[in-house]
């Protein structure tokens, strides 16, 4: 792809699928095993915190039990060897991305495997529960801790930073994701109104793959590799 030097990628659930990890809105997903209004809003936490614990201790430690696969490895590879800036903005709160050696990479839903001090106002690594209410390791405060995690009404993580790359970005594809949860699914518009093109790479058409300028349809593992070897010329 001639012309490329500004790539933004944006990540989904789709992406961590083949690991084992369970999506949102796929049949079986996780939206039709728990409501999001028990588990996944700050209405919800206040309502009844040990569910919402519950829910996300097991997430958290069910992603310690899983791999990264080659869609993961193929973009740290990009990620290591491509001479032009490069984002990779991931939906995903599992720590696949890193654990595979992607390094630029943001977080704009936070972080399984972090707790966030609701008094200190600081995020701590974790891999434990927080349902027993412990300390927060940086004030010590006990009862504190919730997962650091975007819940829906939230506002995502590092906005200013994701758009200044997409109105930098020659090149926006979009990998694993459904397009029905904003802002991220608005992306794709912004970058075509920046001038990149852009590229979708999902099991199936998404909610907003009108705007995309291709599409191809199949696995993450299969696609992504697929892409990164010819966007790298191997
Ligand atoms: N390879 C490629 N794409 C896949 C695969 C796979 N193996 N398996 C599923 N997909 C696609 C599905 O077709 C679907 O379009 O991944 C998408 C997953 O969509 P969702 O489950 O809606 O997940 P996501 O788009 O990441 O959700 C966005 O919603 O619930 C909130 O905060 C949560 O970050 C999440 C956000």
């Amino acid at each position: 792809m001639s012309g490329v030097h500004n790539i933004v990628i944006l990540t989904g659930a789709g992406v961590s699928a083949e690991s084992g990890i369970d999506t949102f809105r796929d049949s079986g997903g996780l939206w039709e095993q728990h409501r999001v209004e028990d588990v996944a809003t700050p209405e919800a936490f206040v309502r009844d915190p040990d569910l919402v614990h519950r829910f996300y201790d097991a997430r958290r430690a069910a992603i310690q039990t899983k791999q990264p696969n080659a869609a993961h490895a193929a973009l740290a590879r990009l990620d290591a060897h491509w001479p032009g800036e490069l984002l990779i903005v991931t939906q995903n709160v599992d720590d696949l991305h890193e654990r595979a050696g992607a390094k630029r990479l943001i977080h704009m839903h936070g972080e399984h495997l972090n707790a966030w001090c609701t008094a200190c106002d600081r995020r701590s690594p974790w891999t434990g529960t927080l349902i027993d209410r412990p300390a927060c390791p940086a004030c010590g405060m006990v009862g504190y801790l919730r997962p650091d995690v975007v819940w829906f009404g939230e506002m995502p993580y590092r906005m200013d930073d994701i758009y200044r790359a997409i109105n930098r970005a020659d090149l926006f594809v979009s990998i694993g994701t459904s397009g029905a949860v904003y802002p991220a699914a608005g992306f794709v518009r912004e970058a075509r109104q920046a001038g990149a093109r852009t590229l979708e790479l999902n099991m199936e058409p998404s909610q907003g793959s009108y705007w995309f300028d291709e599409a191809r349809q199949g696995p993450a593992t299969q696609l992504v590799p697929q892409w990164v070897d010819q966007l790298l010329g191997f």
